[in-house]
């Protein structure tokens, strides 16, 4: 997997925090030895989070893998007639043309297939399911070359969602649970936006991002007590006795993501690929307090909190325990980045 190199670095640069874990594999094992997260004040400061992260975290190697998302990349899933890989390759930029906003010159385009489609008439064509993912090329080569001015090197380029399935696939392997028969939505809930990846059958079915976070809840805490932004957001992580009350005040905001996960399921319920059966909640914002319960009640679906840090293996002298563990809501997808393989 991790060829002869021993080590890699997961980074993951979110809206609100640059977080890197350096980790090697021993056998099946994903073994951390290194962890490191810094918190990013404002989009100006993002490059210097960055170069403070990897200063504190003391890694032992440069090579990188990170993750893009936003408004510069696009996910779509497509049918096509079954092909090869190099012909899929080829075919796939003249069908990106349709979905890319941008020409498709200046894209840099990833396609895989997904498999067959079920079997319709037999004389039929056999079709495949393929997962489009393009990204602006200069925002591509923007983002590796802040990675290698950081005296990175740059191994591969992710997408938040689709790390965030690959974190979540490991950690239902190293907890031994089978495979939910129906879908189950991933839900990654950020600063800033909210990644949603539908699984169905081991693979990605549906993948959105919606533009609600935490930071849309401390806004609520920020209006109603008259706060600045810095310090609702101290209030509304450390509630103390007051977190009945600040439930009630981050309920508008949880609402809000709550009504866009259920227009995602309606989208994906109608493209006849089976409903959602739980929802899997994780990223930093899935530690406001009783939101399992809230987007429960809201979607009808079962909802959790899983763990992204469950099927790692600990072993770095260094690495502050507690730290770690405060953390590990919002480390899905720099862990979906240390389990790839690349
Ligand atoms: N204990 C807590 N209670 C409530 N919210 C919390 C808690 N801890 C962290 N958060 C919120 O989680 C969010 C940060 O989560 P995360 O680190 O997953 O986001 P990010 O990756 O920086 O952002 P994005 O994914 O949107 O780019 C912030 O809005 C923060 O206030
Ligand atoms: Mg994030």
């Amino acid at each position: 997997m991790f060829g002869s190199r021993k080590s890699l670095l997961a980074i993951d640069l979110g809206a609100s925090s640059v977080k890197i874990l350096e980790v090697h594999r021993d056998r099946d094992d994903l073994v951390l030895t290194n962890f490191s997260r810094v918190d990013i004040q404002s989009d100006a400061n993002r490059a210097e989070a960055i170069a403070e992260c990897l200063r504190r975290g003391k890694f032992k190697t440069k090579h990188a893998v990170a993750a893009i998302s936003g408004k510069s990349v696009i996910v779509r899933f497509l049918t096509m007639p079954r092909m090869s890989h190099e012909e899929l390759n080829r075919a796939v930029k003249f069908e990106a043309e349709k979905y890319i906003p941008w020409p498709v010159d200046e894209s840099q385009i990833d396609a895989v297939s997904l498999g067959d489609l079920p079997g319709q008439d037999q004389n039929a064509q056999p079709e495949m399911r393929v997962l489009l993912v393009a990204a602006k090329k200069t925002f591509v080569n923007d983002f590796s070359q802040m990675l290698i001015q950081n005296g990175l090197v740059p191994l591969a380029i992710d997408i938040d969602s689709i790390a965030l399935a690959t974190a979540y696939e490991m950690h239902e392997r190293a907890s031994n649970t089978s495979p939910a028969p129906g879908a189950i939505a991933l839900v990654d809930i950020g600063a800033g936006k909210t990644s949603v990846n539908i699984i169905s059958g081991g693979t990605p079915r549906f993948i959105r991002e919606i533009d609600n976070g935490g930071g849309d809840m401390t806004q609520c805490v920020a209006q109603k007590f008259g706060m600045e932004t810095q310090e609702a957001e101290r209030v509304k992580c450390s509630p103390g006795d007051r977190s009945s009350e600040i439930e009630e005040i981050v309920m508008s905001a949880v609402a809000d993501l709550a009504n866009e996960l259920n227009l995602s399921f309606d989208y994906f319920e109608h493209q006849g690929d089976g409903s959602v059966d739980s929802i899997h909640l994780s990223g930093g914002a899935s530690s406001i307090v009783s939101i399992a319960e809230n987007i429960e009640r809201a979607t009808g679906k079962r909802t959790h909190l899983w763990n992204p840090i469950d099927g790692l293996k600990v072993h770095g002298a260094g690495i502050d325990l507690d730290d770690l563990n405060a953390h590990a809501p919002s480390l899905a997808v720099a862990v979906g980045l240390a389990a790839r393989e690349y």
